[in-house]
């Protein structure tokens, strides 16, 4: 598990080689197995492949259009538009990605209480959590991911396009690495670490 962590990247480049439905049935039992606030398991898990993922990249498509010549949701945000165009057409090359919805959640544009904002900041942790559990059990299987949130970009769109009560959360795209990366920079842990004794 420790190498794991430690091997982990995330995998912009993917080989044309499918993901047996085995494998991609263990990497969601792992994301299931992730601890969650008040054992709630807010999460659903939207499988796309195929013909769905052609829709589902057109969708988003439109949406980063819309975004970048309409009416956008994200108007501070626009300096990041093109890394989502490059997030799709990596998502393009990926042979299977997974949608994570907080079947618990509000809108994004909801109006939450203090409660209800807790309730939400904790069932996204749990989300979060059941994520990074996918992840590192596909690391183990050789299978590469990448985590994505430029899915914001075509929020309404995509949103519209799953049909899934709840909220979006992320997505993560699949397949077998065509890249082997260094480890990304980190923060020292002095620099992030306060010890109070
Ligand atoms: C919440 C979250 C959202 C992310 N969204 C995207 C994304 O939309 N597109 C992308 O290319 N990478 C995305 N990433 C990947 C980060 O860029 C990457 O984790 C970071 O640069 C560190 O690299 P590493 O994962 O290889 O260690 C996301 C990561 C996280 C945790």
């Amino acid at each position: 598990m420790i190498s794991a962590i430690y091997d982990r990247r995330s995998i912009r480049k993917f080989l044309d080689k499918p993901i047996s439905q085995e494998d991609i049935m263990d990497i969601i039992q792992s994301g299931a197995k992730a601890p969650s606030s008040k054992n709630r398991q807010p999460w659903k898990y939207i499988v796309i492949q195929g013909n769905a993922k052609v829709e589902m990249l057109k969708v988003f498509r439109q949406g980063i259009e819309r975004e970048e010549n309409e009416s956008a949701l994200l108007p501070q945000s626009k300096q990041h538009i093109p890394a989502a165009k490059y997030t799709v057409d990596i998502m393009e090359e990926a042979p299977m990605i997974i949608f994570v919805v907080n079947s618990l959640g509000k809108g994004i544009l909801s109006e939450l209480t203090p409660e209800e904002h807790i309730y939400e900041i904790c069932n996204i942790q749990s989300i979060s959590a059941s994520i990074q559990n996918m992840l590192l059990a596909a690391t183990e299987k050789g299978i590469g991911s990448l985590w994505i949130c430029d899915i914001y970009f075509a929020y309404s769109e995509l949103c519209e396009w799953l049909k899934s009560d709840g909220q979006l959360i992320a997505a993560i795209a699949f397949g077998y690495p065509d890249e082997f990366p260094k480890e990304r920079p980190r923060k020292k842990l002095d620099d992030i670490v306060e010890w109070r004794n």
